[in-house]
């Protein structure tokens, strides 16, 4: 596996600060709103890519929060550019209505912005009392800036990255850093059983 990646773009120390600190914006943003009435806090992770983020984000959360997890896929595959986004119903749990929650949707990774956009659709008809949305990595391309978004972890180039819950063909979730791929893998080029 490791033979596969190119460059690493943030280590695991970087990643562990930011998320740190992100937590705690996030927790101090979210105390008024939870301090002032019965609404839960319900967390609306998106599979797969994630997983890894939202488990570390929330250790730093001490606050009462659900988790509705939601599927959309658009990088099917081996594709390293969005298919158009759409939502797997079997692996997603959404309550019918989300009044009396105040949600906050996490995603691992802002690119053309068709999931967030899908995401804050679906959400939002279900009526929350409030809506935020959090990415761990925003690519600098003009979609993505374009797309709003409450909180960003990190901006980083344009380029197709893995690990911390990123994958490319379902691999590479588990690299602890964020990188990128050797360019002979990322055109599909992978032995089998390689990773
Ligand atoms: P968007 O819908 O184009 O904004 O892309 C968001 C989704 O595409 C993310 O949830 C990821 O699953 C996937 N994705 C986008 N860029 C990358 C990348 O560089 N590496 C791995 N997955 C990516
Ligand atoms: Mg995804």
């Amino acid at each position: 596996m490791q033979a596969d990646i190119d460059q690493v773009l943030i280590d695991r120390q970087a990643i562990a600060r930011r998320v740190d600190e992100l937590a705690r914006q996030i927790v101090a943003d979210l105390e008024p709103d939870l301090s002032r009435g019965e609404a839960d806090l319900t967390l609306v992770p998106i599979l797969t890519g994630s997983i890894i983020f939202v488990a570390d984000l929330i250790r730093h959360m001490p606050l009462r929060m659900r988790i509705s997890v939601m599927s959309i896929t658009s990088y099917p595959g081996k594709a390293t550019s969005s298919r158009g986004a759409s939502v797997e119903a079997a692996l997603t749990r959404l309550p019918e209505s989300l009044a009396g929650h105040h949600v906050l949707l996490i995603d691992d990774i802002l690119d053309s912005g068709n999931t967030l956009r899908l995401a804050r659709q679906i959400v939002t008809e279900r009526q929350p009392d409030s809506f935020r949305t959090c990415v761990l990595l925003r690519k600098k391309r003009d979609a993505a800036m374009a797309t709003p978004c409450d909180y960003v972890a990190f901006d980083i180039p344009d380029q197709f990255v893995v690990g911390y819950g990123l994958d490319f063909d379902d691999l590479y979730r588990n690299l602890p850093e964020i990188c990128t791929l050797r360019q002979e893998v990322a055109a599909g080029a992978t032995e089998n059983g390689r990773c």
